[in-house]
């Protein structure tokens, strides 16, 4: 658990908005009801913007009570719904959603979301003034200014529950398993389910992948004793790369299928480390904009709630730690 860092309240908005945009990520719902009620407790009225920007664009936005965000802590997705808005990118129409705000008399605007959607909140910040503060929410794990994203610990618990059952079966017909997950170009998710799922290989969404070296290695680890293997694919090679490659490693001597895990890995309730996450920056987001901190996003760094400007969040990326690759082949052995 975190503790909610101590901010001197200077300022005291009558209303606030709050949007979930970009890919769903379990654990919006947590942050939400936390935005919601801790907003509520200190005399502050929320409105909701549905279908994340594309309600900012449309100026749909709704009252969110204290009873509305009842229930919701333990479901995934997110109950105001969530969209890539392509009419968000134009500066004009941000300006546009500015002054709807305005007109609503919303002074300042959470948004929880991706990478994409956190480089709208600044873009928004900056060009109009609005106050905004970001929290991460993303299965990849790829935000900088923050160690663990909303939802990331959720995907990984859920692919690796597929992946014990997946197990099984290759244990029972001595397979070797290619299983693709999500997790953008950064391959972090990739990383973490292959280490925590006991992956002989990990093969990242940039590796060059050199047949013979896998069947290399798969011929010793059969050697050693290994009767099924488990390889973890990181999304972002070319279209049909997984069940391409199990027929090459089958064609070879090595029967392999692949197995796509996909959107099963964002959906689903969330873990009580992802509720705990979301409910301690959401909280804390109201006390930022409180505290007149905004266009940054809260996220946890050396185990504390730390803000770090939106600019700096959106121009950089988080890559995997290659130790941790190498660890996963060690151990693999
Ligand atoms: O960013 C979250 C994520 O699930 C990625 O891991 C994946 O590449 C992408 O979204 C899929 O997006 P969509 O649901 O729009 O296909």
């Amino acid at each position: 658990m975190w503790d909610l860092p101590q901010l001197p309240a200077v300022h005291q908005p009558e209303r606030i908005a709050v949007v979930t945009s970009g890919g769903d990520a379990p654990g919006m719902n947590a942050a939400l009801r936390a935005v919601v009620r801790t907003a509520c407790a200190r005399g502050i009225e929320v409105l909701g913007a549905e279908r994340g920007y594309t309600g900012l664009v449309d100026n749909t936005l709704r009252p969110l009570s204290v009873a509305s965000v009842g229930n919701i802590l333990h479901r995934g997705g997110t109950m105001l719904k969530s969209d890539r808005s392509e009419a968000f990118r134009d500066p004009a129409v941000r300006r546009r959603v500015a002054a709807h705000l305005r007109t609503r008399n919303v002074a300042a605007l959470v948004v929880i979301g991706g990478d994409g959607s956190l480089t709208g909140a600044h873009l928004l910040s900056r060009e109009t003034g609005l106050p905004v503060v970001g929290l991460p929410g993303s299965i990849d794990n790829d935000i900088h200014g923050t160690e663990h994203t909303i939802g990331f610990d959720t995907a990984v618990n859920t692919a690796l529950e597929a992946i014990d059952r997946i197990r099984d079966t290759a244990h029972s017909h001595e397979r070797v398993f290619l299983v693709e997950v999500m997790g953008r170009s950064s391959g972090i998710l990739a990383t973490a389910i292959g280490l925590a799922g006991g992956a002989e290989i990990i093969l990242m969404p940039d590796s060059p992948v050199v047949i013979d070296e896998l069947v290399t290695g798969l011929t010793a680890s059969r050697q050693r004793g290994k009767t099924s293997s488990l390889i973890v694919v990181a999304e972002g090679q070319d279209p049909g790369f997984t069940p391409d490659l199990a027929q090459q490693l089958s064609a070879r001597g090595h029967q392999a299928r692949g197995c796509i895990l996909g959107h099963v890995q964002r959906g689903g309730s969330p873990t009580g480390r992802d509720r705990l996450l979301a409910t301690c920056l959401g909280a804390s987001a109201v006390d930022h904009i409180c505290g007149g901190v905004h266009d940054v996003m809260l996220g946890i760094r050396d185990g504390r709630i730390c803000a770090t400007a939106l600019a700096d969040v959106i121009s950089r990326s988080r890559e995997s730690r290659t130790t941790m690759l190498e660890l996963a082949r060690m151990l693999s052995n």
